[in-house]
């Protein structure tokens, strides 16, 4: 079964049309990289997905239940979607301490708080964070709360992990820490992943399949090995070479 399926993705602001029309299925728990230029729309359709954007046209659907359909008239509002996001901007909350970030999801959703705190725990272990639990994110370095941004993410258990360059407001040795961070957590729990960066290495080193987008189209998917050894365009061989 595929875990996100879009079809016929469209979206335009006013007269500009960012995504003229996408479809594209991230299979159950695989690690899917939507890779593109500066501006080709990676995270329009991330976000479109999250329900932060309203998509002009077209379908989303999580497992099996349709979760937008410009047609039918169907838009599930985001705390609905039972999905994580990290962004590349960290956005933990200044003014709580790490596991204060860590809980709020499963606060606003009503869960005791004993149990808030000890599921928040268990992902700061696992995101090797337990020992800061009591800190402000200003006391914390870019990478630390990047990581809090990604405990916050997969506190509520999210059916699919939404990404949006994660790594790329970290230096070269956090952004590797984090990258290994992912691709642990990716083998321990088979999450199923989007993920959005315009940097190819990354790509090829994290995805199980790459979905390669030009203005807002896609124009090939595949394995990072099959990319890389049959690019279908001059635009795919000369983007995937650097
Ligand atoms: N609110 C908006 N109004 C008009 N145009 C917008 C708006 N938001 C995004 N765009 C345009 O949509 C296009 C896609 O933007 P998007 O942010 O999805 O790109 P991206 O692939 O994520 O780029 P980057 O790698 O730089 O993050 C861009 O040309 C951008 O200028
Ligand atoms: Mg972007």
């Amino acid at each position: 079964m595929s875990q996100v399926t879009l079809s016929a993705l469209k979206k335009s602001y006013g007269a500009t049309v960012v995504v003229p029309g996408l479809d594209l299925e991230v299979r159950d728990g695989e690690f899917l990289s939507l890779l593109g230029p500066s501006g080709c729309g990676k995270t329009t359709v991330l976000r479109m997905v999250a329900g932060l954007e309203t998509p002009s046209g077209g379908n989303i659907s999580l497992g099996d239940s349709l979760i937008f359909s410009a047609e039918k008239g169907i838009n599930v509002p985001p705390e609905r979607r039972n999905l994580g996001m990290v962004f590349q901007s960290y956005a933990v909350w200044p003014h709580m301490t790490v596991l204060q970030n860590v809980c709020f999801p499963l606060k606003v959703r009503g869960i005791k708080k004993e149990e808030q705190q000890r599921r928040a725990e268990k992902v700061l272990a696992s995101v090797q964070l337990g020992h800061l639990s009591y800190r402000k994110p200003n006391q914390l370095s870019g990478g630390q709360q990047q990581r809090v941004a990604l405990a916050r993410a997969l506190v509520a258990e999210p059916s699919v992990l939404l990404l949006d360059e994660p790594l790329s407001n970290l230096d070269a040795v956090l952004r590797d820490e984090m990258c290994e961070i992912i691709l642990e957590l990716r083998k321990k729990y088979a999450y199923t992943m989007l993920y959005v960066t315009h940097d190819q290495k990354e790509a090829f080193r994290m995805s199980d399949r790459i979905a390669l987008l030009d203005k807002g189209e896609l124009v090939q998917s595949g394995s990072p090995q099959e990319i890389r050894e049959n690019p279908k365009t001059e635009f795919v061989s000369r983007f995937i070479r650097g």
